[in-house]
C-alpha cells in the first residue's frame, strides 16, 4: 500500500521502519523538511517529503504529531490522497506538553474528534496507548499467545477494516472500541492506556474506563 506518515518522531519513525520492512511504499514528513529525514530515509527506503506532499496518492495516512501541532498542519493535507483513504490518528492530549486546549476540555469532545475536525476528514484512533518501542519489539504472529492487542476506534467502518488489517500485519491484534465518540475509553489515564495485554485484557480494560477526564490530564 501507499502510506503517508506525518510526524517522524518516536511513533512515526518506528511505523516507518516496520511498514517499509513489510514492503509498503512509505512517504514520511516532519515539520522541518525532508532534508532533515535523510537518515531515516536511507535506513528504511522510505521517501522523505514535505508534510503537504505526504498524503499524495496514499491509501493510508498516519498523523502522529503532538496534538498542539494539529492545527498547524498544512491546510488541504488530505486533498491529494487516494479515494477512501484511511487516516490514522495516534495522538494524545497532554496539557503539560500541548497547553490547555479548550475545545477538548470544555466542549467534552474526544481528543480524536477534535483532531478530526481540524483535519476535515474522519480518523481512526489506534496505537495512541502503545509504547513506541513496542512497535519494533513486540510484534507477534497471529495466534501467538504473547501477541498484544490494541483498541481501534472510529466511525468509518471501511477505513476501520483497512486499519485493523494493517495493524494485524504489523503484529498486533485489534479490539473494536466503537466510534470516535467512544474513544475516551482509550485516552491517557484510562485502564487500557499503556496496557500490554491480549484481546480479552483490552476488552476488559475498555469496559472499566471512566468518562471523566483524570485530574493529571487536565490543564
Ligand atoms: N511516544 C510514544 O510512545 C507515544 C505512544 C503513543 C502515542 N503517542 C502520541 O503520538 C503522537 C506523536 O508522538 P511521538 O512521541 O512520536 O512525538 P515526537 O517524537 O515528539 O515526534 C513528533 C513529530 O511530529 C512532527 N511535527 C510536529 N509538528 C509538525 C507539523 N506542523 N508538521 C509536520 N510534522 C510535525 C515533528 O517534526 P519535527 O521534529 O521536525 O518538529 C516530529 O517528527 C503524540 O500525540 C503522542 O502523544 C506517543
Amino acid at each position: 500500500m501507499k502510506i503517508g506518515i506525518i510526524g517522524a518522531g518516536n511513533i512515526g519513525g518506528n511505523l516507518t521502519r516496520r511498514l517499509t520492512a513489510l514492503g509498503h511504499d512509505v512517504s514520511v514528513a516532519n515539520s522541518r523538511g525532508p532534508e532533515t529525514l535523510r537518515q531515516l530515509a536511507e535506513e528504511t527506503g522510505a521517501t522523505a517529503v514535505r508534510a503537504e506532499d505526504a498524503a499524495k496518492g496514499a491509501q493510508v495516512v498516519v498523523v502522529t504529531v503532538p496534538v498542539k501541532a494539529v492545527p498547524h498542519l498544512p491546510s488541504g493535507l488530505l486533498d491529494g490522497a487516494a479515494e477512501g483513504v484511511a487516516v490514522i490518528d495516534t495522538g494524545n492530549y497532554y496539557p503539560g506538553r500541548d497547553g490547555r486546549i479548550a475545545g477538548i476540555e470544555d466542549e467534552g469532545v474526544t481528543e480524536s474528534r477534535w483532531t478530526e475536525r481540524h483535519l476535515g476528514h474522519p480518523v481512526i484512533k489506534v496505537f495512541n496507548g502503545t509504547y513506541a518501542q513496542d512497535i519494533l519489539d513486540r510484534p507477534r504472529p497471529a495466534g501467538d499467545p504473547e501477541r498484544l492487542a490494541v483498541p481501534v476506534a472510529g466511525d468509518d467502518e471501511q477505513a476501520k477494516r483497512t486499519v485493523r488489517a494493517l495493524v494485524g500485519e504489523l503484529g498486533f491484534d485489534t479490539v473494536d472500541a466503537g466510534g470516535l465518540d467512544d474513544s475516551w475509553r482509550q485516552q491517557p489515564g484510562t485502564p487500557v492506556y499503556g496496557l500490554r495485554a491480549g484481546v480479552e485484557g483490552v476488552r476488559k480494560a475498555l469496559a472499566e474506563a471512566s468518562p471523566e477526564r483524570p485530574e493529571d490530564f487536565r490543564g
